[in-house]
């Protein structure tokens, strides 16, 4: 059985057709062309799939679509924040495929804590798995974007 409903993503309503068993990452990639958040591990663990979900980083693949009805959905390609350009400045990537995840999940630490400690940051970054590049690196573009945001406060 399949439900035709509405998800509020990057803040525009879209109709979707989806079936109750149905991920939010498959939606929002094959439904809705946004193939910013990647299907990774599929089962928890690697964060590539993160989107934010009433301001709260949520692993898309774990995400019934149907939970999201009602809800905002934000996703890497509706985002604008400092932590993006952080990421080039700093090289926080190489083949760029777990960025998209880490870049939300980052967005969210950001929204939630103004002043994270070292630890705080690297706690937080936990939740997401890069084969390929140095952590230290992402760590550092999320130091860089407090940084920004303090000196335009
Ligand atoms: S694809 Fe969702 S956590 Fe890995
Ligand atoms: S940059 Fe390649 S997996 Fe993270």
């Amino acid at each position: 059985m399949s439900v035709s409903t509405i998800l509020v993503v990057n803040g525009e309503e879209k109709r979707v057709i989806f079936r109750y068993a149905d991920i939010l990452l498959d939606v929002l990639r094959y439904q809705l062309g946004l193939t910013g958040a990647k299907p990774g591990c599929l089962n928890g663990d690697c964060g590539a799939c993160t989107v934010n979900i009433n301001g709260v980083s949520q692993k898309s693949c774990l995400t019934l679509a149907v939970e999201a009805i009602g809800k905002d959905i934000l996703t890497i390609e509706g985002l604008n924040d400092p932590i993006q350009g952080a990421f080039v400045d700093q090289f926080a990537f190489q083949c760029g495929y777990c960025t998209p995840g880490f870049i939300m999940n980052c967005h969210s630490l950001l929204e939630h804590r103004k002043d994270p400690s070292n630890h705080e940051i690297k706690k937080w970054l936990e939740s997401n798995i890069c084969r390929c590049t140095g952590y230290l690196e992402i760590e550092e573009a999320v130091k860089s974007a407090l940084h920004l945001s303090k000196k335009h406060k």
